[in-house]
Formats: structure tokens, C-alpha cells, sequence
């Protein structure tokens, strides 16, 4: 059974334990509500390093006041089930506490105040200045487009967790999902830019039977929104196709799965083609791009995206 850590200090002491009798460590960060997606990281993370510690934590700090953070789902118990049955182990499952309690002083408290009472913690990140947690990492350029249009604070919340879940720790590998694209790119940025020394691997992003790209949110999605939604990664299929048969003009291949998304009853929110590193917009495609898609179905908003690699 894994053990389950929920003091930083802790994490921090075992890793230390851990790695001076030799061991490496690798890291998958998770919000909790796992699935085959983030089970598939894990088995990942399992073929780099020789402990696996899985971080199960819903940020306050990357959701806005409007966003879904008080109907995220969660089911702990379940999440240790999953582990637990994944073939060579989870070590340590890290639920942490006190992410943003420094101990002392009013800061450190009303941050911690704030994550009790779920209303308040989102209003505490995002003017986080007065209270007590000031110093948050930004990815420029990555970081402004796609996600980031329409959720300005978004990445600034994540590179700043996962920033301090690297810290404490202390993992020789990270695992993300390519599911969140830009997300993967900008922590490898970061890892970079900032010096960290941790080997970032992106992992293939794990759909559903019928195309659905897995994510904790689906479980909002009505039956009928569910069908609709399977628009997203049925069109993008059929775009990628259409690109590898020589359609090289973005609009085109746009246009198509935006519609075929709005005919759906779909709200897209966006539809870019980029390049896979710059994640700058691609107009007519010479070279690897992903095209990267964020639609709502209902109250739920979902992303998918796919690579198109062979030309
Ligand atoms: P969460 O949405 O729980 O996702 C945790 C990890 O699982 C991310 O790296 C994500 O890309 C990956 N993942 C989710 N669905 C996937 C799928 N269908 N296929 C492959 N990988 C998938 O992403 C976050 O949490 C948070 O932003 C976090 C990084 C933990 C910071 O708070």
C-alpha cells in the first residue's frame, strides 16, 4: 500500500531518506479523481525512477472566483483503490495540508483559513499579496495564449504549485499528461529557465473507448452532453486525417471542427492550430503542430488536443 504523507516537511524528509540510500524518484502531480489518464502517467513515471510519488492536491491558486474549484470532484478513497491496484506500486501518495501554511504570522494563516472555507482560498490566490503568499512564477509567452486567453491567472497558479511540489519533493522526474499541452510545455519551460534539474516527461494523452480525451470534469457531462462532446476528438480526428492528406491551411481545418462542434451544440472556446514547441499559431503547416481545441458542453468546459506529425 502506498503510504500517505499530508505533511510537506515530511515529504520532504522521506524523499531526502530515499534518494541518500540511492533510490530515484519520480513525481505525478494529480488533482485527484483519477483515472486511466493519470493511472498511464503513472506507469510512465514507474519506467524512469525507482519510487513513485503521486501528489493529489486541487490548487486553489489556479482557479478564478468564477471557475469550478468548490465542484471539483474528489473521492480520496477511490483514488488510493486505483493506486493501489497499479502493477509496481505507488510508494507515496502526498495529500498535503499545508501547501501554503509558513506557520507564522497572519499570511500563513489566512491562507490556511482559506482552504478550509472553499469560497475564500480562490479570492486569497488571486489577490494573493494580502495574504501572506506573494510570489508566483509566469511563463511569458507560453503561458498567453490558448488556455491562457480566456484563464489569465490559470498558469500562474500552476507553474507556482508545481514549483513548490518540486521543491519539497524533490523528485529526479516529473510525469505530465500531453492532455493539458500547453500546461506540459510551459512546466518544461519553467524546469528549464529556472534550473530546476528535473527531467520532464510528457506522457500520451489516454481517451476514452469511444474518443472522449479522459478528464475528472467529464464525470459533470449529462449523457446527452457526453454524445454531443464526442464532437471534439471526432473532428479533430478527421482534421488531422485531412492534414495528412495534404490539407496544409489552418483556416480550413479550423473552420471544419469548429463547426462540426457548434452543429453539436458546442461552445468553442478555442480552436488553434500551433507549433508544438513555440506553441505560436500556424498558418499553413509545414512542420509538427498540434491542434488544440477548448469547447463547453453545458456548464463544463473540456480540452483535447492532437498532434499531427506525419506529413
Ligand atoms: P489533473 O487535471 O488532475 O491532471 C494531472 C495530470 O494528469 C496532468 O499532467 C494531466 O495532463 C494528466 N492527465 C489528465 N488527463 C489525462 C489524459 N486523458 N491523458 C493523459 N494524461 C492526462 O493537471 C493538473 O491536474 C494540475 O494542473 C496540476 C499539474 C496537478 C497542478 O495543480
Amino acid at each position: 500500500d502506498p503510504l500517505i504523507i499530508r505533511d510537506k516537511d515530511e515529504m520532504t524528509k522521506w524523499s531526502r531518506f530515499m534518494k541518500a540510500q540511492g533510490s530515484t524518484i519520480g513525481l505525478v502531480p494529480t488533482m485527484g479523481y483519477l483515472h486511466e489518464g493519470h493511472i498511464s502517467l503513472v506507469k510512465e513515471a514507474q519506467k524512469h525512477a525507482d519510487l513513485i510519488v503521486v501528489s493529489i492536491y486541487v490548487n486553489p491558486g489556479q482557479f478564478s472566483p468564477n471557475e469550478d474549484l468548490s465542484t471539483y470532484p474528489s473521492n480520496f478513497e477511490g483514488d488510493i483503490d486505483k493506486l493501489r491496484s497499479v502493477h509496481g506500486g505507488v510508494d507515496v501518495v502526498f495529500n498535503p495540508f499545508n501547501l501554503y501554511d509558513y506557520g507564522v504570522g497572519e499570511g500563513g494563516e489566512t491562507m490556511k483559513r482559506g482552504e478550509e472555507e472553499k469560497g475564500e482560498k480562490v479570492i486569497s490566490c488571486v489577490e494573493s499579496s494580502k495574504f501572506g503568499h506573494e510570489t508566483w512564477i509566469r511563463v511569458e509567452n507560453l503561458e498567453k495564449g490558448l488556455c491562457g486567453k480566456s484563464r489569465p491567472i490559470f498558469f500562474k497558479g500552476v507553474a507556482t504549485v508545481v514549483a513548490k511540489l518540486f521543491n519539497i519533493v524533490e523528485p529526479d522526474v516529473a510525469v505530465f499528461g500531453k492532455k493539458d499541452y500547453q500546461q506540459w510545455r510551459i512546466i518544461r519551460r519553467m524546469v528549464r529557465d529556472l534550473d530546476f534539474g528535473i527531467k520532464i516527461i510528457g506522457s500520451e494523452l489516454v481517451r476514452e473507448h469511444d474518443g472522449l480525451a479522459m478528464s475528472s470534469r467529464n464525470v459533470h457531462l449529462s449523457p446527452q452532453e457526453r454524445e454531443k462532446a464526442l464532437s471534439i476528438s471526432r473532428s479533430l480526428y478527421e482534421a488531422k486525417k485531412a492534414a495528412e492528406n495534404g490539407e496544409r491551411y489552418c483556416t480550413k481545418l479550423r473552420n471544419y471542427v469548429a463547426q462540426t462542434i457548434q452543429k453539436a451544440g458546442g461552445k468553442v472556446d478555442y480552436d488553434e492550430i500551433v507549433d508544438q514547441e513555440s506553441l505560436e499559431n500556424v498558418e499553413v503547416i509545414q512542420r509538427p503542430v498540434v491542434f488544440c481545441i477548448a469547447a463547453w458542453f453545458g456548464n463544463v468546459r473540456l480540452i483535447d488536443n492532437m498532434e499531427i506529425n506525419s506529413l
